[in-house]
C-alpha cells in the first residue's frame, strides 16, 4: 500500500495536498544520496534551442499528458450511474492506460531519473504506489460492474493514482527537469515503447528505441 494517505490529495491531479507540501520540505535540499553510477541516457546539449516538436517530445510532457487522459477517465467514471457495458468499457480503458503508463514508467522513465535525482526515497516510494495499483488493476480485471466493491476499488484506485500524479508532477518533475538528462530523447523513447506495445512500432520504433541502447526492454 502506498506510504501515506491518497485522501490527503483527492481535489485533483494539479493540486498540491498537505501530503505533498511535507513531500516537499522533507525532500528538501540535496536528497542526501549518493547517486548510483549510470551512463546509458543521453545528457541534453547545452543551451540548444527547443523547438515546438522537442517540447511536445519532452518525457515531462509526454506523461502529463497521460496524467491528464486517465485522471479524465477517473472523473467520467464518476458520474457514471448505470452499471452497464458503458461502465466496464470505460473501466477496461482506464486499466489499459494505467497498465501502459506504469509500465514505459518503469521500464524507462523510472530507471533513468533515480540515479540523476539522487531521492531513492522518493524512488521507492513511486514503485511502491505502482505495485499498489497494479494489485488493484488485477482485481479489476477479474470484476464486472454491479460486483461487490466494484466502484469502491475503482475510487480507491483513482485515488491512490491522484496522489500519485501530484507526487510525480510536484515532487518528481522538478527534481528531473534540474537534471542533465536529455528529456527530449527520453520522451521520444516512452512514446516509441508505448506504439511498440500497443503492436504498431515499426521500423520508426526500432530507430528511437536506438537513442537508449543501455535500456533493458523485458
Ligand atoms: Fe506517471
Ligand atoms: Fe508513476
Amino acid at each position: 500500500m502506498p506510504t501515506r494517505s491518497p485522501r490527503s490529495t483527492r481535489t485533483n491531479g494539479h493540486a498540491t495536498g498537505g501530503a505533498t507540501q511535507a513531500a516537499r520540505k522533507r525532500r528538501g535540499g540535496s536528497g542526501g544520496r549518493a547517486a548510483p553510477q549510470r551512463t546509458e541516457v543521453p545528457r541534453a546539449p547545452a543551451s540548444r534551442p527547443v523547438s515546438p516538436r522537442a517540447a511536445v517530445d519532452n518525457v515531462l510532457a509526454v506523461l502529463r499528458a497521460d496524467h491528464d487522459r486517465v485522471l479524465e477517465l477517473f472523473a467520467r467514471f464518476d458520474k457514471l450511474k448505470s452499471n452497464g457495458p458503458q461502465k466496464a468499457q470505460l473501466v477496461e480503458r482506464i486499466c489499459d492506460e494505467l497498465e501502459l503508463h506504469t509500465r514505459v514508467e518503469d521500464e524507462l522513465f523510472y530507471p533513468s531519473v533515480r540515479p540523476a535525482i539522487g531521492d531513492d526515497d522518493l524512488m521507492d516510494e513511486a514503485a511502491v504506489e505502482h505495485e499498489s495499483s497494479k494489485t488493484l488493476i488485477e482485481q479489476l480485471r477479474g470484476m464486472k460492474p454491479g460486483d461487490n466493491r466494484y466502484d469502491a476499488i475503482v475510487t480507491v484506485l483513482g485515488e491512490y493514482v491522484k496522489h500519485h500524479v501530484v507526487e510525480e508532477q510536484d515532487v518528481m518533475f522538478p527534481k528531473v527537469k534540474a537534471t542533465d538528462l536529455d528529456l527530449v530523447a527520453l520522451g521520444r523513447a516512452v512514446k516509441t515503447r508505448k506504439r511498440q506495445l500497443k503492436g504498431d512500432a515499426g521500423v520508426q520504433g526500432l530507430l528511437g528505441l536506438a537513442a537508449f541502447p543501455g535500456m533493458m526492454i523485458p
